[in-house]
């Protein structure tokens, strides 16, 4: 048997823009999800996956990728998970060229699914690369990203960037820009996330930004001030930049901008109540600055605040289902056996 993990992420900045080729910031956090794959005789594909989530939120089956698991979340999301996993294997599979190798494999995860925090990604990083070690051809971590964004394009019909399953083959915090993605300095940054129990689906939410951009001008605008967020964001985060504000001001203008970049998201139509009272709990703690991470639509929040004010109040947030602190991991995909 083999086994690989991988981190889940929040966005400090740029979801959605970066599809269209402007600059994102993602950081890998220390929530993982760990696959285990097992070369079976015949080509099958036999998945078990436990607790996809965070409490209250399992997902729990048994089956070939064809039955539909008997779990307790929305239909289209295990659907989009499975999609990950049977794009994971096909990729497998190609890149040993092995294409009737069929695997028995355990997804555990605590990253929530379809909340913003890289599931999708991780899970497909984590299963190409226990798949390819099992099949005694191990691949490079830029052939990992590359085939694991190859696979999350496969499932959201070509609408993807690499900004995911980069920083989760990867780890801790990545600047992507189209097919430039690098790894970046980072400060310790005090990442507060609040969980409001939901999902969005990512391919739709997607659709919907390329709607309102092939539709509207000032949506395809907001698209390029998000860019525009991106580049002013990444000097502060830069600690070798010569801006002389210290570390404490170069993390509140972070936040500063994170807000200014939640606002846009809002205006592109992918946020939701629940979020938006999550940002707003946090802003009124005294966070530095919040927003939603990832494709949006329901999920988690990220905020960055050094007291202990906004994982308090967004406790006691009605629609936060769960509020914790994220530290940074730099550890990307991790061979744990
Ligand atoms: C989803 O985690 C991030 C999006 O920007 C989609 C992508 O980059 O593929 C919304």
């Amino acid at each position: 048997m083999t086994v690989s993990s991988a981190p889940g992420k929040v966005y400090l900045f740029g979801e959605h823009a970066v599809v269209y080729g402007e600059p994102a910031i993602p950081c890998a956090i220390e929530r993982r999800a760990t696959i285990s794959v097992e070369s079976r005789d015949d080509d099958h594909v036999r998945v078990q996956a436990s607790d996809l989530s965070l409490d209250g939120f399992t997902v729990e089956y048994t089956g070939t990728t064809d039955d539909r698991p008997d779990v307790d979340v929305p239909a289209s999301l295990v659907d989009a998970a499975m999609g990950y996993i049977d794009a994971a294997v096909e990729q497998a599979r190609e890149a040993a060229d092995a294409p009737d190798a069929g695997f028995d494999i355990t997804v555990e995860s605590d990253i929530p699914l379809g909340a913003g925090l890289g599931s999708s990604a991780a899970v497909t990083v984590a299963g190409i690369d226990a798949a390819t070690r099992e099949l005694g051809q191990p691949l490079s971590t830029e052939e990992l990203a590359d085939r694991a964004y190859r696979a999350e394009a496969a499932v959201q019909k070509g609408e993807a960037s690499r900004a995911d399953t980069f920083c989760s083959a990867v780890g801790g915090a990545v600047r992507v820009e189209g097919d430039d993605c690098r790894s970046i300095d980072a400060p310790d940054l005090p990442i507060v996330v609040g969980f409001d129990g939901g999902a969005g689906d990512t391919g739709e939410l997607v659709a919907g930004v390329r709607a309102l951009k092939d539709r509207y001008d000032f949506a395809a605008d907001t698209i390029a001030t998000i860019g525009d967020i991106v580049r002013q964001g990444e000097g502060f985060l830069d600690p070798e930049s010569d801006s002389d504000l210290d570390m404490e001001a170069r993390i509140e203008e972070i936040g500063r901008l994170m807000d200014f970049n939640h606002g846009l998201l809002e205006s592109l139509g992918v946020s939701s109540r629940s979020l938006d009272s999550m940002v707003w709990a946090a802003r009124e703690a005294g966070a530095h600055g919040a927003k939603l991470t990832g494709a949006g639509g329901g999920g988690c929040i990220v905020a960055l605040d050094p007291t202990p004010e906004t994982l308090t109040a967004l406790r006691f947030t009605p629609g936060c289902e769960e509020a914790f602190r994220a530290e940074l991991d730099d550890d990307g995909v991790r061979r744990e056996a």
